[in-house]
Formats: C-alpha cells, sequence, structure tokens
C-alpha cells in the first residue's frame, strides 16, 4: 500500500515510524513532515490545508491510505473531500479519519456535550451560552460551585479551556471569550462545565464506525512545571501502561463510554473510519469523558504505538473491508514512557531556529527512539522550529526505569534554552 501521512509533528513521526516497518507498507509519504520523518519516510513539502494539492498528490502517487495526523483538516472536512474525490475523479484509496460531520465530536465543545447527552455517556453537567444568553451566563455562573471550568466552543489550540476558582475570574473569563471573541469564532458558544476530580488517562480506540478496537491508552503530563505545576501545554511527557487501569476499569470504559460512543455514532450517520481519542477522568473508579478528540494524542502516540504490537496499516486495511472485529490487537511487555524537550519560554513565547545538537540522526540506543515534534532543517544543520521541541520515548521494565532511560538519551541533546520535566511519571516511580 501506498501512504501519505498529514502532518510534522511528534505524532506523525511516531506514525510514520509505525507505518514504515509494516511489510504491506510500499511507498510512505508525509506532508510536509520534519527531518526526523524524513529518516523514514518520503517528505512532500505540502500543507495539511492543501486540499486541492492533496487530492491531485493522492491520485498521481496511487495514494492507498492518507492517514490525517493533525484536527484541523478533519474538522475542516478532509474525508468528506477524499470522499468526492473517490466518486468523481476515481480515487481508489480511503481516509483515516472521521468525517466532517463526526469530527465536530472534537471541533465543537456543544456538539459533543449533546451527543453525549443524547446517548447517556457519563460527562461532566454542563450548559451553554452565547451572546443573546449572556446575562443568563453570567447567573448561572454566580451559582455554579467552585472552581468553574469554561471552554471556547470550537478549536483553539488547546488553549480553550480555563479552570476558574472564583466567580469573579469565571466572569471575566467568560466576557472576554464571548463578548470579546478571544477565540474569534472558536469562542462564540462557551461551555460551563462542572470540575470533574481524580485522575485523567486517555484512551485510544480504531474505528470504521461499525466495529472497534482498543489499541493502547497514555497519561499524558500537561503542567509545563515539575509536580504537575504551572501553565497547561500540549503535553511534556506521558506513560503507559498507566498502573491503576485495572481489567475493570477498562471493561466499564468500553460498556458506559466507547462501545456507546460508536453506537451513537452510527445511529446518527456520522461517519467515521479513524481514530477516536477519550479524554478521561477517572473519579474514584468511576468514568467520566472530559473530552473527545478525532485523532491521535500527541505526546501520546509516541508511547502508545511503541506498545502496540500490531500492524497499523493491517488494522488501517480491516477497518476499510470490514475485518477489524476479527483482528487481534497485541500489545508489547513492559513500560513506555516519553519526555518531551522544549523551546525556553514555551508556552509563552519562545526562539525558533536554534540549532540542535546530538539528534542529527536516527538514536542508536537500544530500547529508547528520538521523535522529532518541532524541527526544521536548515542547510546541514538541524534547528528548532516550534514550542514542543523533540520527544525521546523508552521502553523499561518500570515506568521510572523508562522516564529515566528517555532522561538519559535527552542528556546526549542540546539546544539553548531547552527544558524537559525530569518527574514524568513520579506518581509510578
Ligand atoms: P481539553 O482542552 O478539553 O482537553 O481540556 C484541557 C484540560 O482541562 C483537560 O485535560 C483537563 O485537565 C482539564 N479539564 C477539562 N475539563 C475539565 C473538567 N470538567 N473538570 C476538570 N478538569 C477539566
Ligand atoms: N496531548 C493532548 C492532545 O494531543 O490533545
Amino acid at each position: 500500500m501506498n501512504v501519505l501521512i498529514l502532518g510534522g509533528g511528534g505524532r506523525e513521526h511516531a506514525l510514520a515510524w509505525k507505518i514504515a516497518q509494516s511489510h504491506h507498507c510500499n511507498k510512505l509519504f508525509v506532508a510536509p513532515g520534519n527531518p526526523g520523518i524524513a529518516q523514514v519516510a518520503i517528505i512532500v513539502d505540502m500543507g495539511t490545508h492543501d486540499f486541492e494539492g492533496i487530492k491531485s498528490f493522492c491520485l498521481l502517487n496511487k495514494i492507498d491510505v492518507l492517514v490525517v495526523g493533525p484536527e484541523e483538516p478533519l474538522v475542516n472536512g478532509i474525508y468528506d473531500f477524499m470522499e468526492k474525490a473517490k466518486t468523481i475523479d476515481g480515487w481508489r484509496g480511503f481516509v483515516v479519519g472521521p468525517s466532517k460531520a463526526a469530527a465536530q465530536l472534537e471541533g465543537s465543545k456543544a456538539f459533543s456535550k449533546k451527543f453525549m447527552q443524547r446517548h447517556d455517556i457519563p460527562t461532566a453537567a454542563y450548559a451553554e451560552f452565547t451572546k443573546d444568553s449572556f446575562e443568563a451566563g453570567k447567573q448561572y455562573i454566580q451559582q455554579h460551585t467552585l472552581p468553574i471550568v469554561l471552554k471556547a466552543d470550537g478549536l483553539a489550540a488547546g488553549k480553550g479551556v480555563v479552570i476558574s476558582e472564583t466567580h469573579e475570574d469565571a466572569l471575566q473569563v467568560f466576557e472576554q471569550m464571548l463578548i470579546n471573541r478571544q477565540f474569534g469564532e472558536a469562542s462564540t458558544k462557551v461551555v460551563i462545565e462542572e470540575f470533574l476530580t481524580g485522575i485523567e488517562v486517555s484512551v485510544f480506540v480504531l474505528t470504521n464506525g461499525v466495529d472497534y478496537k482498543i489499541i493502547g491508552h497514555a497519561k499524558d503530563y500537561k503542567r509545563i512545571g515539575e509536580g504537575d505545576t504551572g501553565l497547561n501545554t500540549g503535553g511534556m511527557g506521558c506513560v503507559t501502561p498507566v498502573p491503576f487501569i485495572t481489567e475493570a476499569f477498562m471493561q466499564q470504559v468500553e460498556e458506559k463510554i466507547i462501545a456507546p460512543t460508536v453506537k451513537g455514532l452510527l445511529a446518527e450517520g456520522l461517519v467515521y473510519n479513524g481514530f477516536i481519542f477519550f479524554g478521561l477522568m477517572n473519579e474514584g473508579g468511576n468514568a467520566k469523558v472530559i473530552e473527545y478528540n478525532c485523532r491521535m494524542g500527541d505526546p501520546e502516540t509516541e508511547v502508545v504505538l511503541p506498545r502496540l504490537d500490531t500492524d497499523l496499516l493491517s488494522l488501517f486495511a480491516a477497518m476499510d473491508n470490514g475485518t477489524l472485529e476479527d483482528t487481534n490487537i497485541n500489545f508489547a511487555d513492559g513500560y513506555f514512557a516519553t519526555v518531551m524537550a522544549v523551546s525556553g519560554g514555551y508556552p509563552g513565547n519562545y526562539k525558533k531556529n536554534i540549532p540542535i545538537t546530538g539528534a542529527d540522526k536516527p538514536l542508536q540506543v537500544p530500547g529508547s527512539l528520538l521523535f522529532h515534534a518541532g524541527t526544521r532543517q536548515e542547510g546541514k544543520a538541524i534547528v528548532t522550529n516550534g514550542g514542543r521541541v523533540l520527544a525521546v520515548t523508552s521502553k523499561g521494565e518500570s515506568i521510572g526505569k523508562a522516564v529515566q532511560q528517555s532522561l538519559d538519551v535527552l542528556g546526549t541533546i542540546n539546544f539553548e534554552g531547552m527544558y524537559y520535566r525530569r518527574d514524568i511519571g513520579f506518581e509510578f516511580s
């Protein structure tokens, strides 16, 4: 099979690394990719928003599988666009991702909350407001227990969720989002939600809209500072498997959350042929959905795929030909941990184009993998090109050992301002 992956971060590097190992893989392309991805795939100079370019490329290169890494092209309808390319242009491949309508599970928090209500899927209590119901929203906030969770309805690059500790702060955030349009279109609607307490975990599923398979789970460390302090980031590290994820917990997640979600999508005619990322809160053994994402997580992919001992391309093919139900999912033994190295200043302002030493070749350390997240080739040098720059994943017989090995590898890499958390997986070490 010829494969095109869209995206250019650590998630896409992990996807490319995994797919390149499949004996079903003929040619593997990634657009726009990055220098790390260039070690395992052919880089295509094309943006993920360039739907026409993507279509032409798929037709010309006889792409069989188009794997969409980030959410934006999915929310903007790449699936539907390429479905048209099948009927109009005779494209013979398929997209790994949901349709535009189904991608609303991530693209609109209000949509996903209503979907969960319709299908009795456990989630935090909520209400939604627009400019027209601003006054009612203010009253709702004033009577709400603390803390209060406020969410911009649409995509806001991971910045659209605010947890307020006081009513005054919540009112300010509410006005900022709704009236001052802090997130533009994305905050024309605001969801106000009950605060859930417990431990967060993410579960990853592949579905063709009828059948599904759980391909892994992970715990993500979102805060910039050690001890889970400071600002939220896209994710500073991840571990899998997570010790508190027992079989009983997973069974509950499957029965109360995953199965009803897939059934609900089917019942509502929401076409889905891709990954579902279930962001969950474990509230004393009870699982509730914090959010859906219509794609894999980053950096969750960097631990989930190394642990997955099943050919990903075979799984995609099984989704397409209706045999997903009959496939076996196997996991490697041991624990996997990824530690993300970020630019100094991230998640605030940071510099780009800083030369990186020690990351120009594939890593030669047994049990470790180096994934490029925000890097760029400049002549012979590799330079930083984003907030999150590199992810090092290692395998170990305990979480602590896996983390330590990733830290040892990061000790051999350097760029000015480089920062990483040394305490990923701290609760389990
Ligand atoms: P999201 O953008 O929906 O992933 O939310 C970002 C983060 O905010 C989540 O990973 C949680 O840590 C936190 N969060 C979101 N909703 C809630 C909630 N209802 N209760 C507690 N924490 C939440
Ligand atoms: N690491 C969180 C996400 O990918 O959304």
